[in-house]
């Protein structure tokens, strides 16, 4: 009666991996529960997921090829792009949020244009603009409602918002991996999307842990540059951070439960050591009641089950 804070399936987004490389779904070793799809099986799992109440699915694509100029990642037949085409298709009220980034098409596993000698890696920041934009506005032309850059570059959503509004996409929103740290917790995200950097790490990008003022001024220059929603990335360990900036900015605020925080319950639960519904239960409860509006999370599925059983 005098509870303050409700996990809704509505506030929930799920993200799904549709790959190139597979005749059929394939299981990601280090998150039990996850697969990679083909976009066939991408689209029936999007169904599955509409009919528990899940109203928003994030995508992720694994290209056949990958190169230096992550050219699949624009390309208008792009994995990603078919993929938004099917499930728009098949269910059109889905909010159908793309990730724009070019780590899972780069030859390197580098989130921009790369410059590498040995262990020393240069992303090229401004020059990747330009790829990222393309992409978005692939995304948007297939019919893509969200687009959410996690790349890290500076720049990038002003970037991309032009780009849209120049290619006739002025509905299409922008939600801003605006505070994403560098974290160990991406890691089986990785296996996933087969985007772990060849080379370096995503140090010079992605934001420091122990920053949390800087996460701020990241914050700020998104909503600064059109940013329609913002995004705290990982979760579980930035509950500050995620508490500050829904204080500050009173944005619509999303979180990412990071496929490392989905992959340590999945393992102790595995082992008897925890109750995996009831623990992933309170991790969501938290992210809500630290200032979430929308939590992006493999868990979504179970969840929805669980808050409609009870
Ligand atoms: C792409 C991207 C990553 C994640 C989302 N988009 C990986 C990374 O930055 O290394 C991580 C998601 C997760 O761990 O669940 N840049």
């Amino acid at each position: 009666m005098v509870r303050e804070t409700q996990v809704a399936v509505a506030d929930l987004i799920y993200p799904l991996f549709v790959s190139e490389r597979i005749a059929s779904r394939t299981p990601v070793t280090s998150m039990p529960g996850v697969f990679q799809f083909t976009v066939e099986e991408a689209v029936a799992e999007a169904q599955a997921a509409w009919g528990e109440g899940i109203q928003s699915v994030l995508l992720f694509g694994i290209p056949a090829e990958k190169d230096a100029l992550a050219q699949q990642a624009y390309a208008a037949d792009g994995i990603v792009q078919r993929a938004v085409r099917a499930i728009k298709q098949a269910v059109p009220q889905m909010i159908v949020i793309t990730d724009v980034c070019l780590c899972e098409y780069m030859s390197h596993g580098h989130c921009g244009i790369a410059h590498i000698e040995g262990e020393h890696v240069r992303v090229l920041n401004d020059e990747s603009l330009e790829l990222l934009a393309r992409a978005a506005v692939s995304h948007a032309a297939a019919g893509a409602d969200v687009v959410a850059p996690s790349d890290m570059m500076d720049g990038r959503v002003a970037a991309l918002r032009e780009a849209l509004e120049a290619a006739g996409f002025q509905n299409t929103a922008i939600l801003s991996y605006a505070a994403k740290f560098a974290s160990a917790f991406y890691g089986p995200f990785r296996d996933a999307a087969d985007s772990a950097p060849q080379a370096g790490d995503r140090r010079s990008y992605q934001m420091d842990p122990a920053n949390a003022l800087e996460a701020l001024r990241e914050v700020a220059l998104d909503i600064e540059e059109s940013a329609d929603m913002v995004m705290v990335k990982p979760g579980l360990a930035y509950l500050d951070i995620l508490w500050r900036v829904k204080e500050r900015f009173e944005m619509p605020t999303a979180v990412y439960h990071v496929s490392g925080e989905y992959a340590m319950v999945k393992a102790a639960a595995a082992n008897g050591w925890l109750d995996e519904r009831a623990a992933t239960l309170e991790v969501l409860l938290a992210f809500k009641r630290a200032g979430a509006d929308l939590i992006i999370t493999y868990a979504a599925r179970d969840a929805a089950r669980w808050l409609r059983d009870g």
